[in-house]
């Protein structure tokens, strides 16, 4: 190898080095800038699908006197959704409450048709208590336990526990039990049905 050569390998070799550097510490400086950012809220925290089910369960008898466990998923800022949890700590349960951001997520994960999704997301026993079902309504089905996903009030009917208003309308609505299929059956029935031709 002539003095040329050597001197041009040499050079290439610290231009090399150069670009390797800069490119590291560019990297250096997105991993750092990325770890600053909101962690990605995953849905792991949320029941498995095999805890929630639509087998056979153990009934929990009307009479039961012991608090029954339910956890809850609600947003922080829904005031209905802490007014339901008041409503049916008055029934016998023992709510746990985790304020998510991603509701949505949540009722995806626990196998919620989406258009029979209210505000808050319950869980007891197996089963997947969405929106504001009347605790006596609750205890009949934990009571009777049907091979279901689960029971749903869908939107926030007027005056349904948690919506109540000032005047004590309530809107007439249906207490749905589900499958995860979408396939529901009337569980209960509450208001007056608005009279035909009105
Ligand atoms: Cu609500
Ligand atoms: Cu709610």
């Amino acid at each position: 190898m002539n003095r040329t050569a050597l001197a041009l390998a040499g050079s290439f070799l610290i231009v090399a080095a150069a670009i390797m550097t800069v490119v590291f510490l560019q990297n250096r400086g997105e991993i750092e800038a990325a770890s600053t950012l909101e962690p990605v809220r995953l849905v792991a925290d949320v029941p498995e699908v095999d805890e929630v089910h639509e087998g056979a369960r153990a009934a929990i008898p009307i009479d039961h006197s012991e608090p029954i466990p339910i956890k809850v998923y609600q947003l922080a800022t829904c005031g209905c959704c802490g007014l339901w949890v008041d409503h049916i700590e008055e029934h016998g349960f023992e709510a746990e409450v985790e304020y998510r951001t991603d509701m949505a997520e949540v009722k995806r994960a626990l196998g919620l048709p989406p258009e029979l999704a209210s505000c808050h997301t319950g869980v007891v026993n197996g089963y997947v208590v969405e929106g504001h079902v009347p605790g006596e309504d609750l205890r009949r089905f934990l009571a009777e336990a049907p091979e279901a996903r689960g029971l749903t009030v869908p939107g926030m009917p007027l005056g349904s526990p948690g919506m109540e208003v000032e005047t004590g309308h309530v809107d007439h609505y249906q207490v749905l039990t589900f499958r995860a299929d979408g396939l529901t059956s009337v569980f209960a029935e509450h208001g007056a049905p608005t009279p035909a031709g009105m």
